[in-house]
């Protein structure tokens, strides 16, 4: 390597079903575009995932963490089998991962691709992103169930800034059987995704947020939101315009019309639930991209689940992982790596035939033949 390479450890968990697919043609794809800057990446991969804990019992251990957390950057394919209750591995390596660095924004680009069918059509291009916070809300883990009419728990856990250390406290007469989740969205919390969502737009040249809210059901949680989106915009970003537009008729008017939006800036459930949708919209699931962004380890992962149907067929998507790995670069500041990954996709998809594009697109190129014309393009 010549002077001034620029070296860069990735930690990377493939994960399960798809995921060791789609991630080999993202690494695939990031080795091919790293010359460009000169750049070199180094794979530290960790089994971590449903398998690997069905045989040994192991999540996430706290010693992998620390490891992970000295890597420029990190790779995440998809984590979730059936064969394994929802809500352990996705609570206990993605969550968690998200939560231990802090990880505060999800950013969810949707871009109409050349050649690949959409729902609904649109006049202009989709070109939209959710930045969705990634911390809090719903998902703070502060919830219970009962069957016996009380619940009764505390816990304290820690968020970037700030320990919480509280509970719920509920009883229901005749001992009523009942669950609860606590959404919790603080004002710093709020304040920085907005500031996040505000250089979103001015980055893409636009002067607006959309805050996708629903403060007339939950005030408290999507009110509170709402007001500290608000006052930040419109106190630290002059020239900057927001609009609230509550999530139910916000996919209404998506569904309608899916270009009408640019930034759409969510509360953690609102974001996961539009970014489903905005994906679907821009063409699915296969190549729709995100990143977990925070001041420390950013983790970048498709929207993707890990679909078990159709793993091991080579029929799985790799865009969404391999259009991860530019954000990556991005992220790392390897801009022009990035920008030739971005339109070797666009290139690829734009010219060619109908039997060597992915299986989602209705063509006939497994999951690496994907990966390899996507990589000769760069
Ligand atoms: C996502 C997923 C996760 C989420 C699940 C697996 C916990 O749906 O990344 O969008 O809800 O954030
Ligand atoms: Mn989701």
């Amino acid at each position: 390597m010549s002077e001034g390479a620029r070296k860069f450890t990735v930690a990377v968990i493939p994960g399960d079903g798809i995921g060791p697919e789609v991630i080999a043609e993202a690494k695939k794809t990031v080795e091919a575009a790293a010359s460009i800057e000169n750049a070199s990446f180094e794979w530290v991969e960790y089994p971590f995932g449903a398998s690997h804990y069905l045989k040994t019992g192991e999540i996430l251990p706290g010693s992998a963490l620390n490891e992970i957390g000295q890597a420029s950057a990190m790779l995440l394919g998809a984590i979730g089998d059936p064969s394994v209750k929802p809500g352990i591995l996705e609570r206990g390596i993605l969550l968690t991962l998200r939560f231990v660095f802090d990880q505060y924004v999800n950013l969810r680009p949707a871009l109409s691709l050349p050649n690949v069918p959409i729902p609904v059509p649109v006049e202009g291009k989709i070109d939209s992103v959710v930045v969705r916070e990634n911390t809090e809300d719903i998902y703070m883990g502060l919830g219970g169930v009962t069957r016996d009419g009380k619940l009764n728990i505390w816990l304290e856990l820690e968020r970037g800034g700030y320990t919480l250390g509280g509970g719920l406290d509920i009883n229901l007469s005749s001992g009523t059987p009942f669950a609860a989740q606590v959404g919790l969205n603080t004002q710093s919390g709020v304040e920085r995704i907005t500031r996040f969502a505000c250089e979103t737009a001015r980055k893409r040249g636009e002067d607006r947020v959309t805050i996708v809210t629903k403060s007339n059901a939950a005030p408290a949680l999507y009110g509170f939101f709402e007001d500290i989106a608000k006052e930040t915009i419109s106190s630290e970003y002059p020239g900057m315009k927001s609009d609230a537009v509550n999530v139910d008729a916000i996919c209404y008017h998506l569904v309608r019309k899916p270009d009408a939006y640019g930034v759409l800036l969510c509360p953690n459930l609102f974001g996961d639930i539009v970014s489903d949708l905005q994906a679907g919209l821009a063409g699915g699931m296969g190549s729709a991209a995100g990143g977990n962004i925070g001041d420390g380890l950013s983790m970048f992962e498709p929207v993707h689940g890990s679909a078990p149907d159709i793993a091991g067929t080579g029929r799985a998507n790799p865009i969404a992982a391999i259009l991860c790995g530019a954000m990556m670069m991005r992220h790392l500041k390897l801009e022009k790596s990035a920008d030739a990954i971005e339109s070797a996709v666009h290139r690829y998809l734009a010219s060619s035939p109908q039997e060597t594009r992915p299986f989602e697109f209705s063509g006939g190129a497994s999951c690496s033949e994907v990966g390899d014309a996507v990589a000769a393009e760069i």
